[in-house]
């Protein structure tokens, strides 16, 4: 079962667990991004369900309806989630619940009702999509980044709690990927200046988000759990410094020990 299948990451997930043999319920509430994607996909393998993550009476069901189709269900990637960029002190309350309902409460009701029915048929694994912004955080997103920090607590506390159910639990977290909801990626200026700062010099594509999905949701991660595997290029291992103009003080170079 894949959330917020039908656009970006979660579309890419989808697409790379056909490929790797899976048959996948995708859930999303945008009905008709999900008709229009079924409509390319094998019906025997791929089943839309539409559902608000944020409603625990549709995430039940949606996960209902998966084991219904499919018989049981090995793999959740709860995905799914929204953004909003306001600076820090004009955050509304309704735009901060609506973002803690959707991507914390949210993430919540897909891993416990996931994890239930797993539990019936001997464990699974579960890959939550989080984000560099749970510690490195960007400007104007406090909602967004607070977020993505619970989930992070979240996982690692649902891995604790369900390892002895044979239930791995793990996150992905990705900087930034070329979807609509990052609309940095589609503003020339932006993205060069941004891009200066991500050694890689690129912004990741889905599909290599879903293949870090693939890997922690497969038996090739039958051992790690409680992990977030960062996919940022480079951009939060640190500051690029100029080389200096003299030697540093108390190096072989400064001692005249390198020959020079
Ligand atoms: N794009 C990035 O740069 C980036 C970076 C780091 C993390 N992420 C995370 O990756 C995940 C996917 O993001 P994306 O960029 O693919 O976004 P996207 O907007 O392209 O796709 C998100 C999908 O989730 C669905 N969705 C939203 N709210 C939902 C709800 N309440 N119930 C069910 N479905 C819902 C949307 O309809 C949409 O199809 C999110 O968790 C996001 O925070 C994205």
């Amino acid at each position: 079962m894949v959330t917020g299948a039908a656009n970006g990451i979660g579309r890419a997930i989808v697409d790379r667990f056909l490929a790797d043999g899976y048959s996948v319920a995708g859930v999303d509430l945008a009905e008709d991004d999900l008709g229009a994607m079924a409509t390319e996909l094998d019906a025997d393998r791929f089943h839309p369900v539409v559902a608000d993550i944020s409603n625990r009476a549709e995430v039940s069901a949606a996960v209902h309806v998966a084991v219904e189709r499919f018989g049981r269900l090995d793999v959740l990637a709860a995905n799914a989630a929204i953004a909003d960029a306001d600076p820090f002190l004009e955050i509304e309350d309704r735009s901060w619940l609506r973002i803690i309902d959707v991507n914390v409460n949210g993430a919540f009701y897909c891993i416990q009702e996931a994890a239930r029915a797993m539990t019936r048929t001997g464990g699974g694994a579960i890959v939550v999509t989080s984000s560099t912004n749970s510690w490195f955080v960007e400007s104007n997103l406090a909602h967004y980044n607070a977020s993505k920090g619970a989930v992070i607590a979240l996982m690692r506390s649902a891995a604790l709690d369900l390892a002895g159910f044979n239930i791995r639990v793990n996150a992905v977290e990705p900087s930034m990927v070329k979807t609509r909801a990052a609309f940095i990626t589609k503003d020339p200026d932006g993205a060069a200046d941004y891009l200066k700062r991500v050694p890689l010099g690129r912004f990741a594509e889905p599909a290599e988000v879903a293949a870090a999905v693939a890997f922690l949701a497969s038996e090739q991660a039958a051992y790690i759990t409680g992990q977030t595997l960062v996919l940022d290029g480079g951009l939060t291992l640190g500051i690029e410094l100029p080389l200096p103009q003299s030697a540093l003080p108390g190096s072989a170079r400064a001692e005249g020990l390198d020959g020079a």
